[in-house]
């Protein structure tokens, strides 16, 4: 696993509202002002870059594969919802319950029949009795540390889900070079030489990935899309 560091997302430079922090990792309230930024910006999915919403074309592609005639889906960690708006206009018989801790970042997916919104964290925001057939979590995993990150997992399995996708956006091949890139910055942190910069997450590898959903209750994981950066696993219990 090595950290991540980011100051830009959809061309919004992290400085124009908050001060980056390399050792802090961005929380709830970075979140917030980033989207409030956001939706100043932009007012529909038709304003983003043309290759990230090709991206997530793709991401939605490989969900529609596998939730196939499944209806009651659970997306943890939905953003602004894009995904959920490609899978619903693929598959017009589904529910999908997207929740999102950062209030009112689903703005241009309300009042999409399919899509019931809930903000606020897994599993805390729904209640114990919901059954779905299948969840998914999207670009969500590298905001945890291991030990956080079996938490969120573990309590996926506990609350009762059984056939889960990961889809990671920050995924890396092991390397020595990137070994040493993560050591070079680390030292750079160390002398206060690596600012302009927000702590924003954590990178692994497909083994790291496997490892921590096994750990976490998963007992068979396969491999469904790897490219350089994004991995996309289904889990089962
Ligand atoms: C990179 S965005 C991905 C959003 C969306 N899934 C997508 O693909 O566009 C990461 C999202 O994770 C949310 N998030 C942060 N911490 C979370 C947590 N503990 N549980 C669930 N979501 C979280 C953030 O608010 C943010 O919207």
């Amino acid at each position: 696993m090595i950290k991540l560091y980011q100051n830009v997302w959809h061309n919004i430079d992290f400085k124009s509202f908050s001060e980056c922090n390399n050792k802090k990792i961005a929380d709830k309230a970075f979140y917030d002002k980033f989207y409030e930024r956001f939706f100043e910006r932009f007012k529909g999915f038709e304003d983003l870059n043309k290759n990230w919403i090709e991206y997530k074309n793709l991401v939605a592609g490989e969900l529609v594969k596998e939730i196939g005639a499944q209806k009651n889906i659970l997306s943890i960690g939905s953003g602004i919802g894009i995904v959920e708006s490609i899978i619903v206009d693929s598959i017009k018989d589904i529910n999908i319950t997207a929740i999102e801790p950062s209030e009112d970042t689903s703005k241009w997916i309300e009042g999409t029949p399919q899509i019931n919104i809930k903000y606020g964290y897994f599993p805390d925001i729904l209640e114990n009795n919901l059954s779905f057939d299948m969840a998914f979590a999207n670009g969500v995993d590298y905001v945890f540390n291991n030990k956080q990150y079996v938490i969120f997992l573990k309590s996926i399995v506990n609350y009762g889900i059984k056939d889960f996708i990961l889809i990671s956006s920050s995924g890396y091949k092991p390397s020595t070079m990137a070994l040493i890139k993560d050591l070079i910055k680390d030292i750079l942190i160390y002398f206060g030489l690596y600012r302009g910069r927000q702590f924003w997450g954590y990178s692994r590898t497909l083994k790291e990935q496997v490892n921590m959903l096994k750990k976490s209750g998963f007992n068979s994981t396969s491999v469904i899309y790897e490219s350089h950066d994004t991995l996309i696993i289904k889990a089962s219990v």
